[in-house]
């Protein structure tokens, strides 16, 4: 009669310590690693919104550095996992989850927004999963919030734009306006460009912005029109950016004063923007037409893998499946060996399609700034305009 049953209470109270346990990696990653010797990677990036081509460049990149290793890494099979990340912000913390608690990946290979970032970035330090950024430029993913298993192979916002200032200064635009989508990634390459611009000399007489991911930027550029500025220089990417490049030639002021940007702006849009973006001015660490055999081998692999043209995204993907190769390899697939896997990422030198670059300690790349034209649809390199940048990583404490 008073046979002891599990009382349903708990049932439920040992489920609730198991996914407790699991939440702090003590417990089921053992049994996912007894169920399946694949390493499990995860995809959290945008594949609908205005940066929907920038999410699938990241993953094909990604893809095409493990397909050169038989798919392999560190010798061990891989199973992928994929969120879209709709570059929502709201939605980073629910969503980096869906990979590290559902699925249990490994390795979160996101994002490109830097307010979803923010996101991933809370849940990386939380679980202490790897966390391979191949694009949101936000400071603080490297610097006041940087983490041991977190690590940049991108850019962060103020790099690409730290590098305008001096090549527009010598050709003597001393005015210019400043023109924005007012979140994160906005605001910190503002703090390149005027960082950069000033101290060369410049002036900056406004600043305008709108908000993520609004396009509608005719007020905003009959306003430049009236403020007759010597030059205009702005972040925008994606679809926005394409839409940007035409709006502009469109209400007349291609051609009149001239437009600059951190190279982005004209990233993977130039079919979309036309002959419009022909001229444009921009700054970035990467550029169609570095003329290496290193560069040359990737655009020539990844167009006949995926039929169409790389651009900074794809390279960005690509840098992260070699980053990853390398600490896979250092410790033999053993990927749960995260002390040794990290050091060895910390130590890794890229031989990137954007030339070899390495880690800052605040694990973010070291890497030289191309100033760049558009050219018959190809952002064209006209020379280096800033060498060996390094983010300050100010604030960063690891450990
Ligand atoms: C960002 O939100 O950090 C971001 C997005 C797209 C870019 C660059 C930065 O091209």
């Amino acid at each position: 009669m008073t046979q002891r049953q599990p009382t349903r209470r708990l049932v439920l109270s040992r489920s609730a310590a198991a996914i407790g346990a699991a939440s702090t990696g003590l417990l089921l990653p053992e049994i996912v690693r007894a169920q399946s010797n694949k390493v499990r990677v995860g995809f959290m990036l945008p594949y609908t919104g205005t940066f929907a081509q920038l999410g699938v460049a990241i993953e094909n990149g990604f893809r095409l550095a493990l397909n050169e290793q038989g798919g392999k890494l560190g010798g061990r099979e891989v199973e992928f996992f994929k969120v879209d990340d709709e570059s929502e912000p709201s939605k980073g913390i629910e969503n980096a989850n869906k990979l590290v608690q559902r699925d249990k990946v490994d390795v979160l290979v996101g994002t490109v927004h830097s307010g979803v970032q923010m996101g991933i970035q809370r849940v990386a330090r939380e679980s202490g999963v790897i966390n391979l950024i191949p694009n949101a430029g936000v400071h603080a993913a490297t610097r006041q919030l940087c983490a041991p298993n977190v690590f940049r192979t991108s850019f962060s916002n103020s790099q690409p734009t730290r590098a305008l200032g001096q090549p527009m200064m010598q050709r003597k635009l001393n005015k210019a306006v400043w023109i924005t989508w007012k979140y994160a990634a906005g605001d910190e390459a503002f703090e390149g460009f005027k960082e950069s611009y000033t101290a060369a000399g410049g002036t900056i007489i406004k600043e305008l912005n709108l908000p993520f991911p609004n396009v509608e930027f005719q007020a905003l550029l009959t306003e430049i029109a009236a403020l007759k500025p010597d030059a205009v220089a702005c972040f925008f990417a994606g679809g926005g950016a394409a839409k940007f490049i035409r709006d502009y030639a469109a209400a007349g002021l291609k051609g009149r004063i001239p437009l600059w940007g951190s190279g982005f702006l004209t990233e993977g849009v130039l079919e979309a923007a036309g002959p419009a973006a022909e001229g444009v001015m921009t700054t970035l660490h990467y550029s169609d037409s570095l003329n290496t055999p290193r560069n040359n081998k990737f655009r020539l692999d990844y167009a006949k893998t995926f039929k169409m043209q790389p651009d900074v995204y794809a390279v960005q993907g690509y840098d992260s499946g070699l980053l990853l190769i390398q600490g896979a390899n250092a410790v033999k697939g053993d990927i749960a060996n995260k002390p040794a896997l990290i050091k060895a990422m910390e130590g890794a030198t890229i031989d990137s399609p954007r030339g070899k670059w390495t880690m800052s300690p605040s694990h973010n790349p070291i890497q030289d700034m191309y100033l760049r034209v558009v050219e018959n649809k190809e952002n064209k390199v006209l020379g280096v305009a800033a060498k060996a940048l390094a983010d300050s990583g100010a604030g960063c404490r690891m450990g």
